[in-house]
């Protein structure tokens, strides 16, 4: 596969946060598979820079550590691992104030002044305006400087608006990625392929046709050392703000006039618009929240969530289901239905289009009951896109109907590793490429229904129920859509 693999131009990476746990879980290991790919010239460097002192020795063997645990040992040659280490740089910076910049520009420096610069803020996002300008005005962008940033951008609307202004006062808005690695995962470009590259869905694609949409987003992990920063936040902030909506969007959206950044994404922003608003008068009736209890996931006894945060108390969600709606042309009276949760029974991400019933059906009930067609787009695990289809039992004996898939399981199609989702994304940051990124209005259009929830939820009390570990949340979960005859579709 090597072959078909473009080299990016020269850059450096600069990562904030790089020794944290999104450098070591994700960002070093998307680094070391691009270069074993062939895809990061010589001369590129990766510096890490954070407030703890470490020498390059030191973070050369932090990322070693790093590489032996997430990536895959059959990926690991000592040659490659050898190259992918000597790119390591790091330097001791404080976000607060001026120690350790003049150190990390004369790095930065010793380089010229002409190749790509990315900043990558893998830090908590109330240090975002405080590097951003000091990498302003301690001299340390260049013409071609990039800013990454990392969810989440705030936590409602007010404080994202004031971070991405702030953002703005030092960066123009093409210079600034927002990640939201969801749109980096293969299932999700392909549900783009799928849509806008074939004549078969788009003219079914909307409500004369399809019924209703059902995005799951489940884990089995829990907190995952992460309470902190979690207890703040909960699953609407955590998943739904994000990764949930940016899945609603390619899901609902107009064909754009080109794969595009700004094309795409003003689709999208126009989608988020459109979403109907739920706020204090509806927020019972099509919201669930819940929070997990002591049971059973991977097969051993865990903790509560309680428990696993160390407190009394706490009104922090771990679940949300919606049964969402989409006020245009296109999706009027067609339900969203979304949920998300941690300590779920599986790990398992899908969205599911299903397609309204047959008119008429002219056979006997005997043939078996005639179901919707289905298209279930798997996110993970086993990525992969089925069509669900009647067709007739092979054989004698007369006509019997059976719902079929018609599967396309990427990993047997293709015999390809499937990357993830930050490898390409860090590698767009270098081309400058946009698309997988998104757009202040959009995060800001996100916030706008979001908040509304969030404030009916606390003005109400509307507490999160508890639900078992190792199940599929609360049975108000099952409730939300089996009131509309509908139920949720089950993996298989
Ligand atoms: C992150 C959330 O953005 O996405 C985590 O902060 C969550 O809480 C993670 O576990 C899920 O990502 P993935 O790619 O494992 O589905």
């Amino acid at each position: 596969m090597s072959s078909q693999i473009i080299p990016v131009e020269i850059f450096d990476y600069i990562v904030f946060g790089g020794n944290g746990d999104l450098a070591e879980r994700k960002l070093l290991p998307a680094l070391y598979h691009r270069d074993l790919d062939g895809q990061i010239p010589a001369g590129a460097r990766i510096i890490g820079a954070s407030r703890t002192a470490l020498s390059d020795e030191d973070y050369r063997a932090f990322a070693q550590k790093a590489l032996d645990s997430f990536v895959p040992a059959g990926d690991l040659t000592p040659t490659s691992v050898e190259r992918f280490l000597a790119r390591l740089h790091y330097r001791q910076v404080d976000a607060r104030g001026d120690g350790g910049w003049a150190e990390l520009k004369s790095l930065l420096d010793e380089a010229g002044d002409d190749r790509i610069r990315a900043f990558y803020m893998a830090v908590s996002p109330a240090l975002f305006s405080d590097i951003a300008s000091r990498i302003n005005t301690l001299g340390l962008a260049n013409e071609r400087t990039r800013l990454v940033v990392e969810k989440p951008v705030g936590r409602d609307l007010e404080s994202a608006k004031r971070l991405n202004a702030l953002i703005g006062e030092h960066f123009r808005e093409d210079q600034v990625f927002r990640i939201d690695h969801y749109l980096g995962k293969e299932t999700v470009q392909n549900l783009m392929a799928l849509r806008f590259a074939n004549m078969l869905y788009e003219p079914l694609w909307n409500s004369a046709f399809v019924d209703h949409v059902q995005i799951t987003v489940a884990e089995s992990v829990g907190l995952e050392g992460r309470a902190g920063y979690y207890n703040t936040a909960g699953a609407m902030r955590d998943m739904v703000q994000n990764h949930i909506l940016q899945l609603v969007c390619l899901v609902a959206l107009e064909p754009p006039s080109a794969m595009d950044a700004d094309a795409l994404r003003d689709e999208k922003l126009k989608i988020l618009r459109s979403l109907k608003r739920i706020d204090d008068s509806n927020v019972e009736h099509v919201t669930v929240r819940g929070q997990y209890r002591a049971g059973a996931s991977n097969g051993g006894a865990v903790k509560g969530y309680l428990e696993d945060l160390g407190e009394p108390s706490s009104d922090i969600e771990t679940f949300v289901a919606i049964k969402a709606e989409i006020n245009n042309w296109r999706w009027a009276g067609v339900p969203f239905y979304i949920r998300t949760g941690k300590r779920l029974s599986e790990r398992m991400s899908e969205i599911v289009v299903t397609f309204r019933p047959i008119p008429h059906s002219i056979f006997e009930g005997s043939a078996g009951h005639v179901q919707q067609n289905q298209l279930v787009m798997r996110l993970q695990p086993d990525e992969g896109v089925k069509q669900w289809l009647m067709i007739k039992d092979p054989g004698p004996g007369g006509m019997r109907l059976r719902h079929v898939p018609l599967d396309m399981t990427f990993a047997e199609s293709f015999h390809v590793r499937n990357p993830d989702a930050y490898e390409r994304l860090l590698m767009d940051v270098i081309r400058g490429n946009q698309t997988l990124f998104m757009r202040r209005d959009e995060v800001e259009a996100a916030w706008e229904w979001v908040d509304p929830i969030l404030k009916a939820w606390e003005g109400r009390s509307m507490k999160p129920q508890g639900y078992t570990s190792g199940t599929w949340g609360p049975s108000s979960s099952i409730a939300l859509i089996e009131r509309d005859g509908r139920t949720w579709h089950e993996p298989d």
